[in-house]
């Protein structure tokens, strides 16, 4: 299994091109199912939960043609098996996202229930009570969600808390769907306005979305279309932190600021210059960071998919940070890792307390899940001496090329076996 080796220490300076986004490009994988004309792609990232989407619905009869280096054309006039087996769900939960599309246009799906992950229990019980709102047939049967619907139907829904995937494979139901759906409640990420951006380009008909009130339209059929992928603020986001924790000077390109604000504020604080122009960042870091307090909320918030990599920049920072998490229930994994870095941290339930430390001194630390494993990334560019981090198929999972990336930021990473 790949093990990633850090020589920590060096300040990363230079320019860094960032990827398209992994959860944008996810649900917009799955929209394809929603048409028998080709939906044409561009900016997809290279990873491994792309793969996973991709092998996923190529067994259900979707034809996938590259085109380029991050252009895919995919093609579902030959969709004839609305499965998706637990083996490929085990690996990915986003897999849960052809649901919506699969009812709308097959009229049944079965999709096995994801289990919990490294971060908690994560349900999908809102994915199936807005499907039973807009009149499909659910139950569960050995452990797969089977869905039925000749036709669903237009309906309001009102989720129980704001979900993302929910939100998108709702919408994704709804665009085919007979009469109007309202969502109350929905995610407000940039990520379900990028996939309603790339319904409407096929034709569907979408108001709200990046509201919490989005409204569809359903219409008889969806057509082909061109679409590029949004870039990824969590890996942008990485990037700057990393940067900001190695007293660094970095410029990410193919960006974009203003879906970063929570971020950008909060490396402010810390003491970190930037400057954003509307397709690049730049990031200036002090000789060392203020401590900063962040609580993860859905967007426009400070996001939980950075909280791990904020925990990793407050354990060197000058003073105490607050961490407290609230949307998943275990998503602290990465602490008792840093710890065994020599960070100062306290947990309690879902806060911990960051008192920061002189340094980070390298050793053998084991990724967790993606973010997990990105907070350690960034601990071991700080650590004086080798950290070497084990199981970073995790990594992998969202960062493209991440070695690559950092080499050319002057950090000394190397996979090794
Ligand atoms: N929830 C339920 N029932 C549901 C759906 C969600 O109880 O039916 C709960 C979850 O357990 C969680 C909260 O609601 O406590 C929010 O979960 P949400 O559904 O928003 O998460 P998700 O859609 O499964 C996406 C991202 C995650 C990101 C979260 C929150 C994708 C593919 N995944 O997950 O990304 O952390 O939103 O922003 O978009 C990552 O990239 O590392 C990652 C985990």
């Amino acid at each position: 299994m790949d093990k990633l080796l850090i020589q920590g220490g060096v300040p990363l300076s230079g320019d860094v091109a960032i990827s398209g986004a992994k959860n944008a490009a996810l649900p917009i994988l799955c929209a394809c199912l929603l048409t028998s004309e080709p939906l044409q792609l561009t900016n997809v990232p290279h990873l491994n939960d792309i793969a996973t989407m991709l092998r996923l619905i190529g067994q259900m009869g979707v034809e996938v043609t590259m085109d380029g280096n991050d252009g895919l054309i995919l093609d579902s006039r030959g969709l004839n098996n609305p499965l998706a087996p637990y083996e490929m769900v085990k690996t990915m939960r986003a897999s849960i996202l052809v649901l919506g599309a699969l009812v709308a246009r097959c009229g049944e799906a079965r999709v096995s229930l994801p289990g919990g992950c490294a971060i908690g229990a994560r349900p999908v019980d809102q994915h199936i009570k807005g499907l039973q709102a807009m009149g499909a047939e659910v139950g569960v049967e050995h452990g797969y969600v089977h869905a039925k619907a000749s036709r669903l139907k237009g309906a309001r829904i009102v989720t129980d808390m704001v979900t993302v995937t929910g939100t998108e494979n709702l919408m994704m139901a709804a665009v085919l769907a007979d009469g109007e759906t309202v969502i109350e409640n929905a995610a407000r990420e940039p990520e379900v306005v990028d996939l309603a951006n790339c319904l409407t380009a096929m034709g569907a008909h979408i108001v709200g979305a990046g509201t919490d009130l989005i409204v569809i339209q359903g219409v008889e059929r969806l057509h082909g279309a061109t679409h590029a992928i949004m870039p990824d603020r969590i890996e942008t986001g990485t990037y700057l932190c990393a940067a900001a924790a190695t007293g660094g000077s970095v410029r990410l390109t193919q960006t974009s600021a203003s879906y970063l604000d929570a971020v950008i504020d909060k490396l402010r604080e810390a003491g970190c210059e930037i400057a954003c122009t509307p397709n690049e960042i730049a990031l200036k870091a002090p000789a060392r960071l203020k401590a900063v307090s962040v609580r993860t909320e859905p967007y426009p918030a400070f996001p939980t998919d950075m909280q791990a990599q904020f925990m990793a920049i407050n354990s060197v920072a000058d003073g105490t940070a607050l961490i407290r998490e609230t949307i998943f229930e275990n998503r602290f994994m990465h602490a008792v890792e840093l710890i065994r870095l020599g960070a100062n941290i306290k947990l309690d339930g879902n806060n911990a307390v960051v008192t920061g430390v002189p340094r980070l001194d390298g050793a053998t630390v084991m990724a967790t899940d993606l973010r997990a494993s990105a907070s350690l990334v960034i601990a071991g560019l700080i650590a004086q001496g080798e950290t070497l981090i084990e199981r970073i198929y995790h990594l992998d999972r969202g960062y493209e090329r991440i070695e690559e990336k950092l080499a050319r930021l002057g950090a000394s990473v190397r996979r090794v076996r």
